[in-house]
């Protein structure tokens, strides 16, 4: 597939793999629309890769407001959902608004988003629709359950869609399942109380570049894949045992939840182990 001169729509774009992927499409000639919550992010991501690209500003899970932003972005060939957010807190500490709102942003606005533009796609028989879930959309690790449970719902989502629209419309579906990668996801990833982390921690820190990851995530969708998992070393390791050896995968991580939960008794906060123990976002 050529992105030349399609017009690409990319949620999260303001930062992180967003930024990086609306940089990587419009460096191979695609026109973007670029959407986050914050303006000014999204205007200066907008003048360093494409600066007639359109900025669309909206919060996710403002479901009343979505139809209107589907009108504005008008028409569409590809639907990149990308924008997300994670977790670093133990289920036993974590109040239930926290899981409201990862599962909104991480789950439920990529479908309503996508619902949105499926009528559209499939009178046109054409149409692609890419979402960005994750390593820990396969597996369940420390720290995520309510990240896990949205990003596993999403390779869900995908999946059934997949087998409805692709050969009935010719409306393509890729799921992508990044490992670590360099961005503030982890910085911006609630706690047990709903603040924000408001630092990095090492898995991100030792992760991918965002650059990096974009173009493996351009390189798949051109070839077609569509499953495209983004991961090196222990992730992409961990990545196969989900299918080739899930007990020794859930001793490996049961291993770690119970570090965890000793740092939880003595009263520190939980943190994530370095790369490989943890296992992605
Ligand atoms: N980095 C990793 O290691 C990793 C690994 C696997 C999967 N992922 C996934 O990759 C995607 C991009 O994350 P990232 O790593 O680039 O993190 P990031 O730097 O924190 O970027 C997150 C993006 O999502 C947008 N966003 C968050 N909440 C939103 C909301 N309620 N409404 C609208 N936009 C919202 C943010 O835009 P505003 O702040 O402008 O709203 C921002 O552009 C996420 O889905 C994440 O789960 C990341």
């Amino acid at each position: 597939m050529s992105f030349a001169g399609k017009r690409i729509w990319i949620t999260g774009a303001s930062s992180g793999i967003g930024a990086a992927l609306a940089e990587a499409f419009a460096a191979a000639g695609a026109r973007l629309v670029l959407s986050g919550r914050r303006r000014e992010a999204l205007g200066a991501v907008a003048a360093r890769v494409q600066p007639d690209a359109a900025v669309l500003p909206f919060e996710a899970t403002d479901w009343a407001a979505l139809p209107g932003v589907v009108a504005q972005a008008g028409a569409i060939d590809m639907l990149v959902n990308n924008a997300g957010i994670s977790q670093r807190s133990l289920a036993v500490d974590t109040r239930p608004e926290v899981y409201r709102t990862i599962v909104e942003t991480d789950l439920l606005a990529p479908i309503w988003l996508t619902q949105l533009m499926l009528p559209g796609m499939a009178a046109r028989r054409s149409g692609h629709i890419v979402g960005i879930s994750s390593v820990a959309g396969r597996l369940g690790t420390v720290l995520r359950t309510g990240y896990c449970a949205a990003k596993h719902g999403l390779i869900g989502y995908l999946d059934a869609l997949r087998a409805e629209v692709e050969q009935a419309y010719g409306i393509g579906v890729t799921t992508v399942l990044p490992g670590s990668v360099r961005t503030q996801v982890a910085a911006n990833a609630l706690l047990a109380d709903g603040s924000a982390r408001g630092e990095s921690d090492p898995n991100i820190e030792a992760g991918m570049a965002p650059s990096a990851c974009a173009q493996r995530i351009l390189a798949g969708i051109a070839a077609g894949e569509r499953e495209i998992i983004v991961a090196e070393g222990a992730e992409a390791f961990a990545a196969g045992l989900r299918f080739s050896d899930p007990e020794r995968l859930f001793d490996m991580l049961a291993k770690e939840g119970a570090r965890l939960a000793a740092e939880r008794e003595k009263g520190g906060r939980p943190e994530p182990a370095d790369i490989g123990r943890t296992l992605a976002d």
